[in-house]
């Protein structure tokens, strides 16, 4: 067989031309991640908090009565969720607008996807870790929160609501409750 005088040097320009799209590829995709984690300020978690899964229906902050939005002395509200195949408890957040909120949230079973659209919320769930995160809605209004780490066959139809209503009107409807067992949902 009969090999081309230029052959060797057509496959080092052609290796050479695939090895730049490729770093220029890296590149891209490096720069978005910097451009995402510094614009829309978003973060790994970085500490650590762990929990037993086996035992979060059982006691501690997690068991039912304790889960959905709680109203603190400071004025900020802390959401507890609990996630599990194919669900989160509660399973409509209700939250006041312009408030300080901290999510406080786990999973009893596998690695969960933990998304709040329109907010800079988009983490992961695991068993055994309790996942925190700090926003402010500024305004009434609803977000989805879909699980978005694949979970087991039910992955799909795993997710939440996040309903924000106006500040007075949470207010009032926490003052309706008793003192010792504020929280709220939107759960019907
Ligand atoms: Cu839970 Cu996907």
């Amino acid at each position: 067989m009969a090999i081309h005088p230029d052959s060797h040097e057509v496959a080092e320009r052609v290796e050479k031309r695939w090895a730049m799209l490729v770093l220029a590829i890296v590149v891209v995709l490096v720069a978005m991640v910097v451009y995402t984690g510094l614009h829309w300020a978003m973060m790994p978690p970085s500490r650590v908090e762990t929990v037993r899964p086996e035992t979060l229906h059982v006691s501690g902050e997690f068991i039912e009565s304790n889960l959905g939005s709680a109203p603190e002395s400071d004025g900020s509200v802390t959401v507890r969720v609990v996630a599990q195949q194919y669900s989160f408890t509660p399973q409509c957040l209700l939250v006041p607008a312009g408030v300080p909120i901290t999510f406080r949230a786990t999973s009893s079973d596998v690695v969960h996807g933990f998304l709040i659209t329109k907010t800079n919320i988009n983490s992961m769930l695991e068993p055994g870790y309790v996942s925190t995160f700090k926003t402010t809605f500024d305004e009434p209004g609803d977000h989805l929160m879909p699980c978005h780490e694949f979970c087991g066959v039910g992955h799909h139809g795993m997710w939440a609501h996040v309903k924000v209503i106006d500040r007075a009107e949470f207010m009032q409807m926490a003052e309706k409750l008793p003192a010792d067992s504020r929280r709220l949902s939107c759960v019907k």
